[in-house]
């Protein structure tokens, strides 16, 4: 069962009217085990008042950026600093605005600004506000920064429309929180991926390869590697979560093919290369298979015997295609934005660097894979982003939330 003990939720109340939903969420998140402080704007505090939340949260509740005596009790950089999570519900699409530009004119986006604690945000409003092609931007430019959403949900409203733009139940939002802060969030019912609504790949067509490859070397054996396909496999789902046609090019793995990707099994790099090439033209490509470097010069057609000498012991290795090199330097027809990923156990960023450039794609997810870490075959992953921007690094959080995240950044590139 999930749950909050001990967790800190800072909640933020926006102003809409579904602010007095947020009222059964501190209760259903105090329920859970967590203690609950609120921040409350000043549209908030005219659909529900300071003293409602106050007398739920069993709290102080904080309203004014400049007030003197707060500030001394406990000052506004504090207050975002000494929670788990930021969770803004509900997140009007004003808050949302402000959060992508950087805003910072009143306490509820000035902590949004100054914190470095994850953030969540449960979407409000009416339909045609969330439809807006400026909330869809500033929707992508948040989850493009990893920021989490919950919701909308689909009915009617309170304006007497029909659409996206209710917000989560305070049920929904308490689960999602609750499995984001565990690390359980899962592609297939994470909430937190269940973006309704218009999405930012629709009409976009990306290939993805997963998996490892199995090199034979007779009809029974074959040289494999321990990826088990799961981190390329969640970029699928989350791309496909976004609206995108999605190609998943898989080496052979125990996954079920997330919902809505047309999957093209193979086994051994050459055939990952050709079902890749023949997958073309795409907006996107990313190669997230762990592909065999090398492959038998001379497969066997019969199983070989051990008593054949010595000559059976020793493997002449071929140097296998790099389907990532070859997309990425298409003359004709190369995908505006090709991803590889560089699985290191050492000097992992400088590593990543060169590969990009000796690959001559556009971005490299790096990460560590070294002993202890738990990455290969494990549900986390911590990645950073090497980019012609630079390095960003990305907590570490599960493959389904690493996924997400790219799915957001590859949404924002592809539309910008
Ligand atoms: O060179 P290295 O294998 O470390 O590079 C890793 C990246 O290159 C991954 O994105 C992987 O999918 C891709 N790759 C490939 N074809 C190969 C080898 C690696 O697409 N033959």
């Amino acid at each position: 069962m999930l749950t909050l003990t001990g967790k800190r939720i800072l909640l933020i109340i926006g102003g809409g009217v579904a602010a007095y939903k947020s009222l059964l969420l501190i209760r259903e998140l105090q329920r859970m085990g967590a203690s609950v402080r609120c921040v409350l704007t000043a549209a908030g505090a005219e659909f529900v008042t300071p003293l409602s939340v106050g007398a739920l949260s069993g709290d102080k509740v904080y309203q004014q950026l400049f007030d003197l005596t707060a500030e001394a009790e406990m000052g506004h950089i504090e207050l975002s600093r000494s929670a788990d999570l930021l969770v803004v519900a509900p997140a009007t699409a004003d808050l949302m605005a402000k959060m992508a530009n950087g805003l910072a004119g009143d306490l509820a986006s000035t902590l949004l600004l100054a914190t470095d604690t994850p953030v969540m945000i449960a979407p409000s409003m009416n339909v045609r506000m969330w439809e807006h092609p400026a909330t869809q931007q500033n929707l992508r430019t948040l989850r493009a920064r990893g920021i989490q959403t919950v919701g909308p949900d689909e009915g009617d409203m309170a304006c007497g429309e029909y659409g996206f733009g209710r917000v989560a139940e305070p049920e929904v939002i308490a689960d999602a929180i609750a499995r984001h802060l565990s690390g359980q969030a899962r592609v297939a019912t994470d909430q937190t991926l269940a973006i309704s609504g218009p999405q930012g790949l629709r009409g976009k067509r990306i290939v993805v390869t997963s998996g490892p490859t199995h090199e034979p070397i007779d009809p029974v054996r074959y040289i494999a590697n321990r990826s088990s396909g799961k981190q390329g496999h969640a970029i699928a789902a989350a791309l496909a979560a976004e609206g995108a046609e999605v190609v998943l090019v898989s080496g052979p793995t125990r996954l079920d093919t997330p919902a809505g990707c047309t999957l093209h099994a193979v086994e051994t790099a050459e055939q990952m290369l050709a079902a890749t090439m023949g997958a073309l033209p795409a907006d996107a490509v990313v190669c997230a298979a762990a592909v065999a470097d090398y492959r038998v010069g001379a497969v066997s057609e019969n199983k070989l015997k051990k008593d054949t000498g010595t000559d059976a012991r020793t493997l002449s290795l071929v140097e296998n295609p790099d389907i990532l090199k070859t997309v990425s330097r298409l003359a004709d027809g190369r995908p505006p934005l090709v991803i590889g990923f560089a699985a290191e156990t050492e000097q992992v960023i400088p590593h990543a660097r060169a590969k990009r450039d000796r690959k001559g794609c556009d971005w490299i997810l790096a990460n560590d894979v070294s002993t202890g870490t738990g990455t290969f075959g494990g549900d986390d992953n911590q990645v950073t982003l090497v980019s012609e921007h630079g390095e960003d690094a990305w907590p570490r959080m599960t493959k389904a939330e690493v996924a997400a995240r790219l799915a957001a950044k590859i949404a924002e590139a592809l539309t910008a």
